[in-house]
Order: C-alpha cells, then structure tokens, then sequence
C-alpha cells in the first residue's frame, strides 16, 4: 500500500515535471547528429509556410493539414519591408500578424524555424528589404557597411525582442527552436570580396549576441562561424556536411517544385524524385529537413518579387495555393515522413554503415546491436531497376528509388511506389463558374479611361531618362516618361513623315504613345528583364508628342547587389530621319508617377458608385489604360474561389479594394520543352518537368474568402494592354476528382506497421478521402482486376469485375474511406492473376 502510495506520488511528480517542463521550457542545443530538444536528438519534418501568402483565418487550417502531413516544424520569413514599411514605424496586423502566426504554430503542437534574415529573398518584393533603405545615403546592402549594419542589427532585435515580450522562443515555452540569420549569402558572397567575408562573421556575432537561446542557422554559407550551423539547400542535399563534425546535417530548402513567372511553363516536380531526395538525406545522416514549400499561396497585391514573378506562388507544394491538399504529393510524404520516424531511434543513436550492394546500389544500415538496425537500401541508378541482397533476403529496387526498413527485414515504404490516391486537375468538372447576376442592381460594368501621359500637377522635368526606382521610390509600378518631338525643321508643311523609334529598357516593360495612340509594347522577361522596343511611327510637322508608360513587375530579389539592379528607360532614339539619327536620350523629359487611376484610388470601395465611372451597354473592349468595375455575388459553398482572366491582358484587379495581385493572361509561355509525363528517374532541376507550353501561366487568380461579404461584392480591374471584361468569370471549385489504384502485392500503409509487431494486416488498403467538411458523392469508376489506362481515364482490363457497388457502400457520404485490396472483400473475377482495384470518385463540398 505504502509502496503503491509513493510509485503514484512519483508518477504524478514525474508527470507534473515534464508538463512543466514542456510548457514553461525548452532547452534546444545540437551536437554532430541532430538538434537536441530536451536533451532528446529529433529527428525533424520542417515545411515553409508563409504567413502572408494567404490569409489570418486559414492559418489553422493549413498549420493543422502541416502536421497531419507528418511535419514537426513550420518555418517563416520575416517580410521586413511590410513590417516597417516607413523607418520606424512598425506594422504586424492582418496577414502581417507574425506574433498571432507563431501562436498558432504553438497551439497546434508544432515548432518554429524563424528565418528573421533580415534578407528573404522568397521570390518577394525586394527580396523583403523595404525600399527606404535603398535611399540611406551611402549605404550598401548585404555588406560591410555601417549604415546597413545598423539597420539590420536593429530589426534584428526588433523581431527577436517581439518574439522574447511574447514568451515565443523555446526557452521561455515558445514553439520557437531554431532562427536563421541572412540567407543563402554564400551563393554571392564571391561578388562582395572581403568586406564580405567580413559581413557574415558580423552577422553570426550579432545574431549569437541577441541571447534567443536557440541555435542559429545559415543557410548556403560554408564559412558560417561557429557555433552557427551551416545548412543545406538544394533539390538534393544527401552529399551534404557541415563546415564542422560538431554540427548536424540540416537541409533548410528542400524544393517541392519551383516558382512561376509570366511567360514561363508551370514548373512541377514528381512526388516520387522529392521523396527519394528525402529519403537519400535522412539515409545518409541527416536528421532536419525542411519542405520549401509546403504551402506556398498567393502573392497578393504588389509582394511578388521579380522581375516579372507571378501571382500564384503555388510551387507545386504539398498544400496548394487554396489551402487543400495536393495528392499524391501530400499523401506519399506523410507515409514517407511515418516511415522515417519508425526508424528515429536507430538514426539519432547510432553512425550510418555504408554497404555496397552492387552499381548504382547501397544500403546504409543504423545498429543498435547486430540484431536490432534499421535499413535504407537504394538504387541510385536512374534507368536500371534491380533486385538486391540484403542481410539474406532480396528486394526489389526499382530505379531511383530507397525502400525503408525499420527492423533492417520489412520494406515499410518504397519511394517509388505511391499508395496515396490523386487528385485529378479537371476544371469543368469540379469549378462552377459565376459571375452577373441580373438581379443586382448595379451588375453591369461600368469603366474609366486613363489620360495618356502627364495627368497630374505633380509632374516635374528633369533632363535626361532617369532611374525608375530612384524616380517612383516603388509607390507605384509605373512611371510616364514623356517628351515631344517637334518636326517643324524636318518635314514640309502638312507632311507627315514615317520614322522609327527605338527604345532601350532595363525592365520590365513599356507602352509607348506616339500623339496619344498606342504604337509598341515591349518587355523583357524574368532571366532578363531589359528589352529593346522599335516602332515605326508618323509623325506630323509641328510638335508631336511621345509618352512611354515604363512598368515594373515586382522589384529583383535575388543575385549580387540585386538592390542596385534599375529599371526603366536608359535610352531613346529617333530612325531613318533624312539627316540621320537623334538621340532623344538627354532631352528634356517629363515625368509622373503613377497612374491618374491609382491617384484618384479608383480601387477603392469609396468610390464605387462615384460618377467618375461611364455606365453603359458597350463596354469599350480590346484598350489600354483602362479601368473596369462591376459587383458580383460570392459563390455558394465554402470551396476556394478564383478570377478566372484568361480574356484578359495585363494588369492588377482588386476585390472590395483589396488587391488580389498583378495578372498577364496575354503573356505565353515558349510552345516547347514540357512534359506532362515527366520521368521522375534522374537528376531533377527547375526546368526537368514543366507544364502548360504556349498558354499563360496563370489564368485563374486566387480570391481568398475571408476578402467577401454577403451581397453585393466590389470588383475593379486595371487592364493595360486590352481586354474583354466580359469574359471574366467568378470560379468556385465545387468538387474534387479523386483517383487510386492500389495492387493485391502492394504494401499496407506504412501506418499501420508497429515496431517489433509488424503490420497490423498483411492486406493492402485502398484509401480515398476528400478535403476537410467535403464528402464523396459519387463512385464513377470502381474495377478489380487488371484495369488499364491512368487515373483520370480509367478502363477495365481483361479481367474485371464491376465493383462499383461495393466501394458505392463503403464510401459515398463519407469524408474518407478505404477498402480492403483482397478477394475476400472483392471476389476473385480471374484467379492465379495479381489483380488490382482501381476507383476514381467524385467529392463534393
Ligand atoms: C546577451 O547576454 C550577454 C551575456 O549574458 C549580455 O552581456 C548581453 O547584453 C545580452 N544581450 C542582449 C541583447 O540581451
Ligand atoms: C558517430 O560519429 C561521430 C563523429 O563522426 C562520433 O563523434 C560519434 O561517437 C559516433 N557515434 C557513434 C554511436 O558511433
Ligand atoms: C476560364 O475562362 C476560359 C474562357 O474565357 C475558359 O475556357 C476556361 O475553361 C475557364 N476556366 C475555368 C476554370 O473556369
Ligand atoms: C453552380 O452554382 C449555381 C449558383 O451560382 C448553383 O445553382 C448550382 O447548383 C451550382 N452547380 C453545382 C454543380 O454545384
Ligand atoms: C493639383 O493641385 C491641387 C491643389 O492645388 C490638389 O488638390 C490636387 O490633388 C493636385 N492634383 C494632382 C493630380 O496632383
Ligand atoms: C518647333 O520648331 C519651330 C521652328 O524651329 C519653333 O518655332 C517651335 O517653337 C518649335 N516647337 C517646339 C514645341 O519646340
Ligand atoms: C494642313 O492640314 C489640315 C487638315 O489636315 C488643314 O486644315 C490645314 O489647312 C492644312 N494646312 C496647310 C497649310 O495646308
Ligand atoms: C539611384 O540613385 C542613387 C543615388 O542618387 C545612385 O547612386 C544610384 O546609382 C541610382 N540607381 C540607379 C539604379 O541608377
Ligand atoms: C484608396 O485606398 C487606399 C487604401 O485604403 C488609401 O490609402 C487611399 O488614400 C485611398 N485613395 C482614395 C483616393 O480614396
Ligand atoms: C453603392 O450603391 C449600392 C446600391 O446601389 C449600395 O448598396 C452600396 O453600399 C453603395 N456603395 C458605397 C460605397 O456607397
Ligand atoms: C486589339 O487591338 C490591337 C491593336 O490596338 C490589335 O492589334 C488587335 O488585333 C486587337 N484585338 C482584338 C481582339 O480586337
């Protein structure tokens, strides 16, 4: 009794004590192998996610998706431009809210890898720097250089001193367990000579002086000073080690897919390569890894950086830019993520044994004792499949792929065989397409036409082109550049006279007017932004005017001294004149700012039923310089929804004054060099798989619907280049394809595995399951048997027995549902053959 009374008081002191300890402190240290948390090495799932890609009330949504996905950490940017987009003062509201996105981070039991920087790169805006900082006088970014210094080391300990006031870091109880300074400066530091190589051992001892407790990374950058770890980033980091054998092996970008750019092909990467890129790391020692990303969003209103990145910052992610889940990518990661952990204890305590098992073929084996290892086997070879000896057993290896062994005996996962059901991309089926509905009272468009050229009274001269950047300090993408052209001496009375006009830009597009009227349009690209623009032009005797509307598309954001890279005109010079040719380049030129538009805030909901916009039946269509508006119901249901502008041309539209980001749905993409079928086998890189060849993009422009309200909503679009309105939909993705064909020799989900147990059943599953709250309403194909064809175009084989009733019964009405792969639960159409069951089902909202 009295035994019992103690064993219980120490059980609840003991439970008393880790409650405590997990709740008030956590101490993160590291050693060679992994980050020590607790004094406990971890193996460690980490996936970017973006706190301003999207919006406050899906933060949960996305951060609990992250770790059903088998995460354990969430990491972040800080965007310093919008958290101090004035010097001193400081902004952290709405999508910026940075404390309330660790807090959610924390509350759903996950850590935090703050990347504070103060340089994100992110394909953001300046690469997160805020523009102010361009105009310190002398300052040189990213360098030794005083000015700089300061104002790093001072946002520095802004978000760090935030971070400590809201008890954050782990130390104090926070979910905070590891914070970068800088960002991939290795990459450049060559460009920065000595002062550079300076800069990163200031930037290490400022960032170690800040007290955070918790270890500091650099990322790409050998010469990182201890104790700072030096991590990996790249599609493949498995040959990785650090600068010191004191310090892990971490992996902070590993890439899901790429980032999109108008006039480029969608970039994606095959679930099967990205898992074996994982699998290779963590087989090969490492023990943190980091998805970027595994959720990448939108860049909303002007945040894209550039030039010329797009709007949707999708990447091909686990999670796509609407919040739901990208099958099989996310699937087939968690089994992968559940198969590493089963393997953590052999990982974090023991050295890896590297066993040749043929070309191209290994093992690396993690003992514990002779008897107790877990094993990774690979083929590395990228055409060959094989099958290999191991520890007297043999398995087969198809090509470019790891199996996982737990127990050094059971395959518990494969990379290359994916048992995660696909979602298939079918925009007929599964978007309804809204937009008028005649019984709004103001549902017709309405428009107002931009002045060509100077509009304001805040214009001013200035000899020569000047700089756009240092002209518009980013307030706006456009500036006019205009002059005119006096003939007089040059053509007879009444003469007009044909000429040429060539213009030479740094980026990263223009228009030019010639007496008002459009005549060229040029634009650069986003490995190279600057272009050069010719039109042949008449022109009249007397004066004629020339306006050249230079825009930018997203400030640069990455390369050495990328902050001083400019934009807009640098040249100008009038052609095939009789007495040869003139440099208009040092003229006197006017310039504005901004649009008249964008000054008068025609965006703006306050000026919805202002007079300033022409009511009509004929919407002027095909035209530059051109705003639109009109209102629109919010789409029932609760499914993500788009702007569908594929009639459109260039431009910016916002929804209830809130801009929804850049679109150029005229810009394609070159007609050659994708793939849809891409081989996963092989070395990946960004231009490996790619899809839509020779069409835009980007059609479809994320509306988050928080940004909604019941009733009337206010839609304004900017059209630069021309366009029809009409053709604009609302789009709401009311349904969700879903796909899988899973084989009677298959494995059971890595899930169901226990150590020193096995699995729970030796009968593969075939899993379905819709988004969150959605349900699945129909079973449109259901075989058993050798069924042919791929998901998405499914057909019965030779043997084949219709199913359908019974995955009908098991499945529609519920969220999820998986049916047993055997003849038991199937029947037996054709025996002595290896059948499998293949289903595509319809889920609705
Ligand atoms: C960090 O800790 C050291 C030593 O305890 C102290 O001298 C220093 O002032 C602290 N720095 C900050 C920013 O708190
Ligand atoms: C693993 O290797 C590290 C250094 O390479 C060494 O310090 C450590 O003792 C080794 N661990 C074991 C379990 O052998
Ligand atoms: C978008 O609109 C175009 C025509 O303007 C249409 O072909 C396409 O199917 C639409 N996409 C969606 C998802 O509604
Ligand atoms: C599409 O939306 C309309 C209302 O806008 C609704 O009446 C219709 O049922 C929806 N269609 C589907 C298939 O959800
Ligand atoms: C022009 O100046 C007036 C004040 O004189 C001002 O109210 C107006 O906003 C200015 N307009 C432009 C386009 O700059
Ligand atoms: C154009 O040239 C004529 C004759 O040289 C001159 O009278 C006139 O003022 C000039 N106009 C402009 C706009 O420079
Ligand atoms: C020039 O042409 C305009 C119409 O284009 C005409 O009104 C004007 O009289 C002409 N002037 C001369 C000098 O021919
Ligand atoms: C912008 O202005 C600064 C200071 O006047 C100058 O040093 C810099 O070269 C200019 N930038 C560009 C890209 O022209
Ligand atoms: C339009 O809205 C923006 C953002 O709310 C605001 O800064 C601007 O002053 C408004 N402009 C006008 C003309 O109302
Ligand atoms: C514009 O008018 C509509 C009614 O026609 C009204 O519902 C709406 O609130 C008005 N908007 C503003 C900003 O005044
Ligand atoms: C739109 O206008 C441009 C020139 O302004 C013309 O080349 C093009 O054919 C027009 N497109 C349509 C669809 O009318």
């Amino acid at each position: 009794m009295r035994n019992m009374f103690i064993i219980l008081l120490s059980a609840i002191l003991l439970f008393e004590g880790s409650f405590w300890n997990t709740a008030v402190s956590t101490t993160v240290t590291y050693d060679s192998k992994a980050l020590v948390i607790d004094g406990k090495r971890r193996i460690l799932q980490s996936g970017s996610v973006h706190y301003p890609r999207t919006t406050p009330e899906v933060w949960p949504e996305i951060i609990r998706k992250a770790k059903e996905g088998g995460l354990d950490v969430i990491e972040t940017y800080v965007f310093w431009n919008y958290h101090e987009p004035v010097r001193g003062e400081y902004y952290f509201g709405g999508r910026f809210d940075l404390v309330r996105f660790v807090k959610e981070v924390h509350e759903a039991g996950l850590f935090v890898h703050l990347r504070i920087g103060p340089y994100a790169c992110a394909e953001w805006n300046y690469g997160g720097f805020p523009v102010w900082l361009h105009f310190i006088p002398g300052i040189q970014f990213r360098t030794t250089n005083s000015l700089f210094k300061k104002e790093m080391e001072r946002f520095l300990a802004k978000i760090v001193n935030l971070m400590k006031d809201e008890n954050l870091f782990a130390s104090q109880g926070g979910p905070i367990i590891l914070a970068q300074v800088e960002n991939e400066y290795g990459n450049v530091e060559w460009a920065y000579g000595v002062a550079g190589e300076l800069y990163v051992k200031w930037a290490a001892a400022t960032a170690v002086g800040l007290n955070t407790t918790v270890p500091w990374v650099m990322c790409a950058q050998e010469d990182a000073p201890d104790p700072i770890i030096n991590t990996c980033n790249g599609f493949y980091c498995d040959r990785f080690s650090p600068n010191s054998p004191f310090k892990p092996k971490m992996w902070t970008e590993n890439y899901v897919g790429w980032f999109l750019a108008f006039g480029y092909a969608v970039p994606f990467r095959p679930v099967e390569d990205l898992a074996f890129a994982v699998a290779r790391f963590f087989e090969t020692g490492g023990t943190f890894q980091n998805y970027y990303m595994y959720f990448g969003g939108t860049n909303f209103g002007r945040t894209a950086g550039g030039p010329l990145v797009a709007t949707s910052y999708d990447y091909d992610a686990p999670i796509n830019e609407y919040g739901f889940i990208n099958q099989p990518k996310w699937g087939h990661l968690r089994d992968l993520h559940i198969s590493i952990e089963q393997c953590e204890e052999h990982l974090i305590n023991a050295n890896a044994t590297q066993i040749s098992l043929g070309k191209n073929l290994e093992a690396h084996v993690y003992y514990r004792s002779h008897n107790d290892c877990a094993a990774f086997l690979a083929n590395y070879g990228s055409s060959t499949d094989a099958t290999v000896n191991f520890r007297g057993n043999s398995y087969f290896l198809p090509a470019w792929s790891v199996s996982i062994l737990p127990d050094c005996v059971n395959v518990i996962f494969n990379t290359a065989k994916v048992l995660s059901q696909r979602t298939l991309d079918d925009d007929v089926f599964t978007w309804n397409i809204t937009m008028h509905d005649s019984s709004l009272p103001s549902s017709s468009w309405s428009w107002y036409k931009e002045q060509v050229g100077v509009w304001g009274n805040n214009s001013f001269e200035a000899s020569g082109l000047l700089e756009q950047i240092n002209t518009t300090k980013d307030t706006s993408d456009f500036l006019w550049y205009s002059t005119s052209i006096n003939m007089t001496a040059k053509t007879e009375q009444n003469q007009t006279k044909e000429v040429g006009l060539l213009i030479w830009s740094l980026g990263h597009a223009a228009l030019l007017f010639v007496n008002k009227r459009l005549v060229g349009f040029g634009y650069g690209n986003h490995d190279d932004a600057s272009f050069i623009m010719s039109a042949k032009v008449k022109l009249h005797s007397g004066s004629n005017t020339v306006d050249v509307l230079s825009m930018m598309i997203g400030l640069q954001n990455y390369g050495p001294w990328f902050d001083v890279q400019g934009a807009g005109l640098y040249s100008v010079v009038l052609t095939d004149l009789t007495d040869s040719e003139e440099d208009l380049s040092s003229m006197q030129w006017t310039y504005q700012v901004g649009l008249e538009g964008e000054f008068l805030g025609l965006q703006n909901v306050s000026l919805a039923n202002s007079s300033i916009w022409t009511k009509g039946r004929a919407i002027p269509v095909n035209q530059s310089l051109i705003w639109y508006k009109t209102v629109f119901l919010p789409p029932e249901g609760k499914g993500p929804i788009s702007l569908n502008l594929s009639g459109m041309g260039k431009g910016q539209a916002w929804v209830n004054g809130q801009s929804i980001g850049r679109y150029w749905s005229s810009y394609l993409s070159p007609s050659s060099g994708c793939s849809e079928d891409c081989d996963y086998r092989g070395t990946y890189d960004a231009s490996k798989c790619l899809k839509k060849c020779g069409q835009p993009a980007q059609t479809l422009y994320h509306v988050p619907r928080s940004w909604l309200q019941p009733g009337e909503n206010l839609l304004v679009i900017h059209e630069e280049l021309g366009g029809d309105p009409s053709t604009i939909s609302v789009v709401t993705q009311n349904g969700q394809l879903i796909c899988n064909r899973v084989s009677e020799a298959d494995l059971p989900p890595a899930d169901t595995w226990e150590p020193g147990v096995g699995f729970a059943s030796r009968t593969p599953l075939l899993r379905l399951s819709c988004e969150t709250g959605w349900h699945i309403a129909s079973v449109r194909f259901a075989s058993f048997g050798t069924p042919g064809g791929n998901c998405g175009a499914l057909s019965p084989g030779s043997c084949h027995a219709d199913v359908s009733s019974i995955v009908h019964k098991d499945c529609v009405g519920k969220q999820a549902c998986s049916i047993l792969v055997s003849t038991d639960k199937l029947g037996d159409p054709c025996p002595s053959v290896l059948k499998s069951l293949a289903v595509e089902a319809l889920c609705r909202g």
